[in-house]
């Protein structure tokens, strides 16, 4: 089957911008304060509920799948991008990394004890996000759970270059209650949120959302 354009232009352009990007976005340790605060209390509850793996999805470079193996999470990381994944299996050579889409994950039904979704799916056109909650839904276990974090507001963005370098991905920002409404459709349940206003280490308006796949009934 033909790959939809979108993942040809987000593959390409982040194995353009690869190592670039490790240079100029900071790394955890000097995120703003509440994003970390919500990776800890997500590490934390994934630790709770059981040994469930979590697949950070979209991990470019690794260092938020690394994050997580240190807040005791069993950990790994998808990306399309083959030379994000390169750069991660070289950074942390003890996780493990693969090449994969969100859109269609190599994971089998009711797996994971957690989902990372952490400034991944804002190339995603909206249309298709449906499909890719969908799998998370299912790649989910029962009371499994998902953190997304990303840029929220009203925007198609089709920047030129990024990080020093050409690119051709396409960017939307949602707004935050559209963005719940898909969880919410996919059966994932929204239970806390965070929205953040640009300022200090926080460059454009950004929500984290934590969800849950419920326990069957
Ligand atoms: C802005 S970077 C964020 C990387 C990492 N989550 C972080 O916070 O450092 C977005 C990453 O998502 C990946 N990505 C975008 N769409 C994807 C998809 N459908 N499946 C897997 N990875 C995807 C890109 O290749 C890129 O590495």
């Amino acid at each position: 089957m033909t790959e939809p354009s979108f993942l040809t232009a987000v593959r390409k352009s982040y194995d353009t911008v690869a190592a670039d990007y490790v240079e100029r976005v900071p790394p955890p340790a000097e995120m703003d304060p509440l994003s970390r605060a919500m990776l800890a209390g997500f590490a934390e509850m994934v630790r709770t509920a059981g040994p469930g793996e979590v697949a950070d999805l979209g991990c470019g470079p690794g260092r938020i799948t690394a994050h997580l193996a240190g807040l005791g999470v069993p950990a790994f990381g998808v990306d399309l991008s083959p030379r994000m994944v390169e750069l991660a299996r070289n950074a942390y050579p003890d996780l493990r990394f693969t090449e994969g889409s969100m859109t269609a994950l190599d994971t089998g039904d009711d797996e994971l004890g957690g989902i990372l979704a952490w400034y991944s799916t804002h190339h995603t056109p909206p249309r298709w996000l449906p499909e890719v909650f969908a799998e998370f839904h299912r790649t989910l276990a029962p009371g499994g759970f998902l953190l997304w974090g990303d840029y929220v507001g009203d925007e198609h963005l089709r920047p030129t270059r990024r990080y020093g370098r050409p690119v051709s991905y396409e960017s939307y920002f949602l707004p935050v209650d559209h963005m719940v409404g898909l969880l919410d459709e996919a059966g994932l349940v929204v239970t806390a949120r965070l929205e953040q206003e640009p300022g200090g280490r926080v460059s454009r308006p950004h929500a984290c959302l934590l969800a849950h796949k419920p326990d069957r009934p």
